[in-house]
């Protein structure tokens, strides 16, 4: 039996991003996207965060998950 605050603090999503914040919002303007591919990471690992620097692959073998990127695309007009 884990008391209630451990199992919660077992549960966190978000290891060690702004943990000074009391909530991490990250706000990108798509018009100012200077390249067409864009990868923002969803799994909370990156070393780069908010983008992808592909920790999410570390991450699924270490744990089992199977999370990846949100990846944005921009058309080139
Ligand atoms: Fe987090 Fe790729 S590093 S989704």
């Amino acid at each position: 039996f884990l008391p209630k605050k451990k199992k919660q603090r077992d549960s966190l999503i978000n290891l060690k991003i702004q943990k000074e914040n009391p909530k991490v919002v990250n706000e990108i303007d798509i018009e100012d996207l200077k390249i067409t591919n864009v990868c923002y990471c969803r799994c909370w690992r990156s070393k780069t965060f908010p983008v992808c620097d592909k920790s999410h692959i570390k991450h699924n073998e270490l744990t089992g998950d199977n999370v990846g990127p949100l990846i944005l695309k921009k058309k080139i007009r």
